[in-house]
């Protein structure tokens, strides 16, 4: 399908009483600008322009870092919009990105974060259908607020769109409104320099295309196809909590009747892509990021976020842990109070125990590290015991170094080991050591000081202590 897609977002979005921009306002950890974005990268379009103004840099930098975590890949350009004045100059600064393109243009407000991919495809496709030059998704709503207003005539036809503050008092009363997602012929774009300032605002409503092309005999529709939930534009912080609300019940539900047990639904956030195998059990305060992946039989335990990572089937997430962009193998046991920083995999049936730190790091099948140790950039084999307060010393201050462990290595509590070192298979590391060259397998490798013994020399230091109180009593 020939498709380009603008999305505006260089508002200065004033109602959000705040300095952030307003399409970066998160929503389960996710900018209302990447919630777009994402659905809009389903439909597979040719380019995509986001318009950007006073906010550009943090705009792009956040832009940039979701493309980063989540999307490689994706071309996007950035159209420069100086002075925020109006989506109709907002969408003017984006056609000369369009040249060269045939086809359907899909325009939509960056703070539509709920908008669905259904609802998109219904509204391109009945664009294309109709052979409209402009088609306009509309929404039916209880509460009209400040949404521009559908205009019909006798038999229906879309008229025009007239914003709530220029609106008549019957026509404040219309219930269908306009939700801000456009579909354009490039045709339509020279149209755009005849849209005149509005003067009650001061700025150029794209909504005033309909009405110039209509005049011009061209044919416009508005498709009511959109629900009020997923059509919600956000301008204020109440609006950006109720898209909260929606956005996590919707989400929910979903995985409720998919078989997944929560505990208190009121309390878990799940972000829209995550998935959650059957027979899962989520207990209260969990959050899952990004497009995390559980599996089924798990159990997630309270305070727990989990972003970008696979937990496969039978994993147990005890409370108050971290996992970022991980992969957790079947039946592995992670927490209570662990982290698993980017770049981690733990083996099937591994334990990751109190207090552990795992940093871009393999850790085996039936490996465990049960208590307080930090693992970074090692690669650690099967059946390995890690003691507690094991440190992989990666960090010579200008550079990081690889610590390998083999299969069933026994690594004594409190040991150091300091890398670049290779520990050989089936060796152990007594308790304390400070392990600063290979390991030769079936080995043991000590560094301890040699305990001494002094006999008797309590009983003696004790004798001196009362000797000395007795003459200290004698001369006072
Ligand atoms: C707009 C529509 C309204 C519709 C509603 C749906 C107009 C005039 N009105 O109103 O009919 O019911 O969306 O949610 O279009 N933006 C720019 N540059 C600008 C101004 C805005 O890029 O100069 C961007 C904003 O960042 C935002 C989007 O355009 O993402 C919409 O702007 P906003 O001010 O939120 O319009 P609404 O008042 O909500
Ligand atoms: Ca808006």
């Amino acid at each position: 399908m020939n498709l380009a897609c603008v999305v505006l977002a260089a508002g200065l979005g004033k109602r959000m009483c705040s300095s952030l921009p307003k399409v970066l306002h998160r929503i389960h950890g996710t900018s209302m600008l990447w919630y777009v974005l994402d659905t809009v990268y389903e439909l597979d379009p040719e380019r995509v322009v986001i318009v950007v103004g006073k906010h550009a840099r943090e705009v792009k930098e956040s832009i940039q870092a979701d493309i980063n975590a989540r999307l490689r890949n994706c071309c996007i350009s950035f159209a420069y919009q100086k002075e925020a004045r109006g989506t109709a100059h907002a969408l003017l600064k984006a056609s000369p990105f369009m040249k060269g393109f045939k086809g359907a243009i899909l325009v939509m407000n960056g703070d539509t974060p709920l908008i669905s991919l259904k609802t998109l495809r219904k509204i391109i496709s009945l664009h294309k259908q109709r052979k409209d030059i402009v088609s306009l998704l509309s929404f039916q709503t209880h509460d009209p607020g400040s949404y521009g207003r559908i205009i019909r005539d006798g038999k229906g036809r879309v008229l025009s769109i007239v914003e709530d503050r220029d609106a008549t008092a019957s026509q404040k009363k219309i219930k269908e409104v306009n939700s801000g997602v456009y579909v354009f012929e490039t045709g339509a774009l020279p149209l755009l320099k005849e849209i005149k300032m509005n003067v009650s605002k001061g700025e150029y409503f794209l909504t005033d295309i309909i009405q110039i092309a209509r005049e011009k005999g061209l044919k416009t529709g508005a498709y009511r196809i959109g629900s009020e939930d997923e059509c919600m534009g956000v301008n204020t912080c109440e609006e950006l909590e109720k898209a909260r609300t929606v956005m996590r019940e919707k989400i929910i539900n979903k995985w409720v009747h998919r078989g997944v047990s929560f505990i208190d639904t009121k309390s878990v956030f799940l972000a829209p892509h995550v998935k959650i195998g059957r027979g899962t059990t989520v207990y209260p305060n969990v959050h899952l990021e990004g497009k995390t992946k559980i599996g089924s039989k798990c159990t997630i335990y309270p305070n727990v976020r989990i972003s970008d990572s696979v937990i496969e089937d039978g994993v147990i997430v005890k409370d108050c842990t971290l996992i970022e962009e991980s992969v957790v193998k079947n039946r592995a046991s992670v927490g209570p109070f662990a982290h698993l920083r980017p770049g981690s995999e733990i083996g099937t049936g591994t334990r990751i125990g109190n207090f552990v730190e795992v940093k871009k790091s393999v850790v085996g099948a039936g490996t465990k590290a049960g208590h307080l140790a930090y693992l970074g950039d090692a690669k650690i084999g099967k059946n390995v015991n890690i003691g507690a307060g094991t440190i992989t010393c990666n960090y010579d201050g200008y550079r990081k170094h690889t610590t390998v462990i083999k299969d069933n290595v026994f690594v004594g509590s409190d040991s150091q080991l300091i890398a670049p070192v290779v520990v050989g298979e089936g060796s152990y590391i007594g308790a304390g050591s400070t392990i600063t060259k290979d390991v030769a397998a079936k080995a043991l490798a000590l560094t301890r000081v040699e305990q001494k013994q002094i006999q008797g020399w309590a009983l003696r230091r004790r004798g001196k202590k009362r000797a000395k109180r007795k003459e200290e009593s004698g001369k006072s």
